[in-house]
């Protein structure tokens, strides 16, 4: 052992960690010790990750406001302006981590991320969140922490949110403005969506440890809200976690689903928000713009169509045309097609549905693509039998 040397930093270290033993007595010293040194590793990333954002900055000129206040700095953005500018609070490549929501067994040591907002910035936020599937079956406890560890994010025309191939830093819902996405495709950068003042994206980094998979452009002045990687991982990925194993058996058996690989079945899980529609609720409105995809868990939905018949449209009567229950699906031909929706659907008795948004559509259900478009003929053949004349629900 004499001539075994000792890596620099290693003393300090070991002292470091038992200092801290001393001052909190843990009940757990491994657990305690996997907090403490991660924490530690946390700290020599943001230093890192604040030079190369400097750096980063300094050459390409990227402006990126955020309110993201600390207590620390809460006073001096008061003496200055309440929208402090804050220069790239992004995490521009860092390695990524993998990552086991049941390792994070005790919640308790997790720190706690809380971005103090107004009682105006709360009220903007928990509008923006409404229809966040990611958000929908956290409980009040879990949303109320996303809610405190979210922070503003003020952007400018042309600027990059995301760029595709970066490691995950944050998980972004769109309070304000356009966004366009942007994934390359041999070597071109196809534009294949945009979120339009709603929505959300970039939970695929952090949820799979993968680099980023699109790039995302503001294309006007916006807000956003972020959420940091590690909250994001502590709430929302425990919450996957418990929703696959609710959801697995229940996605194998559905028919449309059949022709997706296991791993793209639990993917559809991981984005997929659960809603729960009264007796007689509105679920799609026939002639709306089409931003999700519905399967019925439980219950019954049934489609009306306003009938074209010239006297009865005069009425405005609708017409039923088909019901779905569980294991079947709706809302999926305005997206295929890009038009307005083509019936109005309600719940019949009370009716519990995943919701899949329009981005995770067009992403995960390709495969199944054909089935639905298969589909879109016999609603047709319907259409033609109630109401007499033929029907392009395509074009
Ligand atoms: P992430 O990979 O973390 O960062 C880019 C985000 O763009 C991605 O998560 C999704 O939230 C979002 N996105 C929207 N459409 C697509 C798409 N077709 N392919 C990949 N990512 C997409
Ligand atoms: P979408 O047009 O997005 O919203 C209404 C949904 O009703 C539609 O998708 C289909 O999923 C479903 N539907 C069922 N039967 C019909 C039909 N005969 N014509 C149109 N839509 C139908």
């Amino acid at each position: 052992m004499s001539n075994v040397e000792i890596p620099a930093g290693l003393k300090e270290l070991l002292q470091g960690y038992t200092v801290e033993v001393l001052r909190h007595r843990p009940p757990n010293l491994v657990k305690f010790a996997v907090q403490h040194f991660t924490q530690i590793l946390e700290n020599q990333r943001n230093d890192q990750r604040a030079q190369k954002c400097s750096a980063k900055s300094a050459k390409k000129g990227v402006t990126f406001e955020t309110n993201n206040s600390t207590k620390d700095d809460e006073e001096d953005e008061e003496d200055n302006d309440k929208s402090t500018t804050k220069k790239c609070n992004r995490r521009v490549s860092v390695c990524a981590e993998a990552y086991n929501p049941d390792d994070d067994e005790d919640d308790e040591a997790e720190p706690r991320v809380v971005h103090p907002k107004t009682d105006e910035q709360r009220r903007r936020l928990q509008d923006a969140c409404r229809d966040i599937l990611l958000f929908k079956n956290l409980e009040q406890e879990q949303f109320s922490e996303v809610l405190d560890a979210m922070f503003e994010v003020l952007v400018k025309p042309q600027e990059h949110i995301i760029d595709q191939g970066d490691d995950g830093d944050n998980f972004y819902i769109v309070e304000k403005g356009v966004y366009d996405i942007f994934v390359q495709k041999d070597n071109v950068s196809v534009c294949v969506g945009k979120y339009d003042n709603k929505g959300c994206f970039g939970e695929l980094a952090l949820m799979y440890n993968t680099p980023r998979a699109a790039t995302i452009i503001a294309m006007q002045e916006g807000a956003l809200w972020g959420l940091d990687r590690a909250t994001f991982h502590r709430l929302i990925m425990k919450n996957n976690a418990k929703k696959r194993r609710m959801y697995e058996a229940f996605i194998e058996c559905v028919p449309l689903l059949k022709s997706l690989e296991l791993n793209e079945r639990m993917k559809i899980v991981d984005v997929l928000g659960v809603r729960v529609f009264k007796d007689g609720e509105r679920i799609i409105m026939q002639g709306e713009k089409a931003d999700c995809f519905y399967i019925v868990e439980s219950g019954e939905v049934k489609i009306m169509i306003k009938s074209k018949t010239k006297a009865s449209q005069h009425n405005n009567t609708e017409v039923e045309v088909a019901r779905c229950s569980r294991g079947q699906y709706f809302g999926e031909l305005a997206l295929v097609t890009n038009k307005p929706r083509a019936a109005s659907v309600y719940s019949v008795g009370e009716t519990k549905c995943l919701v899949i948004d329009i981005q995770a559509f067009e992403r995960l259900l390709g495969p199944c693509m054909d089935i639905m478009k298969r589909n879109v003929s016999q609603y047709e053949d319907q259409l033609v039998a109630l109401f007499g004349s033929s029907v392009d629900l395509k074009h």
